[in-house]
């Protein structure tokens, strides 16, 4: 509890740039718990298809918004035809303000503000994708 509040404090003096820790490795285990915020949209592992969002199987090493049949908005296919790809490093500045990282998203989700969840979450969606990613 202490150390969650501590760990906040510390996150709201860093400015934005800080926060890319380099080994902040993420726990898959607490990323399960995570993705539960992300479930009302998207599927992951076996059997999942696209719904609000698209299915998020190998999204690591995904350009953005390629996934077929999945009807992104033109601002996700723009930001993949500009070259942005999925990895560790894309996904936690999206994750934490997806409407700024990449503006115009249809995704509404207002992000993850702790940096440890993004980071849980990154490497749970790790698990699912091929080669692990990085
Ligand atoms: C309210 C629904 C909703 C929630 C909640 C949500 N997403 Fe999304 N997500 C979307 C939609 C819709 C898109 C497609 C965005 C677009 O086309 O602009 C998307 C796109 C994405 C993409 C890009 C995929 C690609 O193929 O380019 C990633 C990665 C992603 N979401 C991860 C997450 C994660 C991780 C969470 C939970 C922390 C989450 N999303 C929560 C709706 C949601």
């Amino acid at each position: 509890m202490l150390k969650n509040l501590l760990a906040a404090t510390a996150f709201v003096a860093l400015p934005a740039g800080a926060v890319l820790a380099q080994d902040a490795a993420g726990d898959p285990e607490a990323g399960e718990n995570v993705f539960r915020k992300c479930q009302a949209c998207h599927m992951v592992g076996e059997d999942a298809q696209n719904r609000v969002g698209p299915s998020l199987n190998g999204v690591i090493g995904r350009t953005a918004g390629t996934l077929e049949d999945f009807n992104y908005s033109d601002a996700m296919v723009a930001k993949g035809e500009e070259g942005l790809v999925w990895s560790a490093e894309t996904l936690m500045p999206y994750l934490e303000n997806p409407r700024e990282y990449v503006s115009g998203t249809k995704m509404s989700f207002a992000g993850l503000r702790k940096e440890e969840e993004r980071a849980d979450v990154i490497a749970y969606l790790q698990q699912f994708s091929e080669g692990g990613g990085s």
